[in-house]
């Protein structure tokens, strides 16, 4: 009897063994392929940890070496902005894992930076921005990781709610220590334009050549924000009831002040910003709400914003150059359906 349970238990260990190198097996073998194809025919999602994307391709991830703390490389200057990208042209850097993560080789970046982009049907924008900004950072020594947080259907734009659920989303992957919010069409001219947060909140496209590089009012917020996470868990992220164009960027500057916050601006030339031209989204017309709701964005930012974010997530795609979410937000309140 001994002899035979003893045996059962060795087949048992077996197949498990077994079963294991096949996954193992597997993961690598999806590692070679076309991951994206992989990721869209497959209906779970796939969420692996940016940690085990980031440890495939850190060549020091599995050895015991302290890495020394990253420095910025001294050659930083005007940035040559390519808009005209050829189809198959394709930003390549062997090192970077899937679904748009990097960090530096051979030291270690003190922020972890989430770069979150709220998006729906802009495709030819968002291509533009991957072509220039992965060489961008990667530049600057940036730890970083892109999400496109697309909004299903075509209810009015919720910018606003799509970048509270991109701090989310991210913070599920990584531990993400900065997060920088950007529309999809909006490029920094100069590598000395830091994609960094700071001691206090940041507003990074303050110099748009659109605007011939000037601020349009003081308390101007919009575009690409960035906050870490401490400083974002203070203003309780944005508002999540701006539906339609504008307002939401306002919202959130009365939130920084009130919470005891200002905000921070690098001087013009360094911040000189590239904004994409074009026309005006459907689904995205001007938000008649939004003077009603700014009036009382400071007593409202407690009970309205990530501690009130309600939403349903569809899917995550893992792209080679960003990873891209799908959510459904629902509906602004005043819609019956
Ligand atoms: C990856 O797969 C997609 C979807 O099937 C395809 O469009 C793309 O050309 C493939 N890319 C490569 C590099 O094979
Ligand atoms: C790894 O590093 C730690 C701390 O530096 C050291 O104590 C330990 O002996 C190292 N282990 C190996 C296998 O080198
Ligand atoms: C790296 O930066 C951290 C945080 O600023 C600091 O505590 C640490 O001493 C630095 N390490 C080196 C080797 O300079
Ligand atoms: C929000 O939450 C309610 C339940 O509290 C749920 O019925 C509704 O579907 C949610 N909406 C979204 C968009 O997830």
């Amino acid at each position: 009897m001994g002899y035979q349970n003893s045996f059962k238990v060795f087949l048992c260990l077996s197949v498990i063994f077994l079963f294991s190198m096949k996954i193992m097996v597997l993961e690598k073998y999806f590692e070679k392929i076309n991951f994206t194809a992989f990721s869209i025919h497959t209906t779970k999602p796939i969420r692996k940890g940016a940690h085990y994307w980031f440890s495939q391709t850190n060549k020091h991830a599995n050895k015991n070496i302290t890495l020394p703390n990253c420095t910025l490389p001294p050659d930083l200057g005007p940035y040559n902005i390519q808009l005209n990208v050829p189809l198959d042209n394709e930003f390549k850097n062997e090192r970077m894992s899937f679904g748009g993560h990097n960090k530096p080789e051979n030291c270690i970046a003190l922020q972890k930076i989430a770069i979150v982009i709220p998006f729906r049907n802009r495709e030819s924008h968002l291509k533009i921005w991957l072509h220039n900004m992965h060489p961008f950072l990667q530049k600057q020594q940036a730890d970083y990781g892109i999400y496109v947080i697309e909004q299903h259907g075509n209810l009015p734009f919720n910018r606003a709610k799509l970048l509270n659920i991109g701090y989310k989303e991210a913070l599920k992957e990584y531990d993400y220590n900065c997060f920088i919010f950007s529309d999809v069409d909006i490029i920094p001219m100069d590598q000395r334009n830091l994609y960094r947060c700071s001691t206090n909140p940041k507003h990074m496209a303050h110099a748009l050549d659109k605007f011939n590089f000037r601020l349009l009012y003081a308390t101007l917020f919009g575009g690409v924000v960035a906050f870490t996470k401490e400083q974002f868990l203070k203003v309780n992220g944005f508002s999540n009831l701006f539906w339609g164009w504008g307002g939401e960027d306002d919202d959130l500057y009365k939130r920084v002040i009130t919470a005891g916050m200002q905000i921070e601006r690098m001087n013009n030339i360094i911040s000189k910003t590239k904004a994409i031209p074009h026309k005006r989204d459907p689904g995205n017309e001007d938000n008649p709400k939004s003077e009603p709701l700014l009036e009382k964005a400071a007593r409202r930012m407690y009970t309205d914003g990530l501690n009130s974010l309600n939403y349903t997530f569809i899917r995550v795609m893992k792209h080679r150059l960003y990873t891209k979410v799908l959510v459904d937000i629902g509906k602004p309140e005043n819609i019956e359906q």
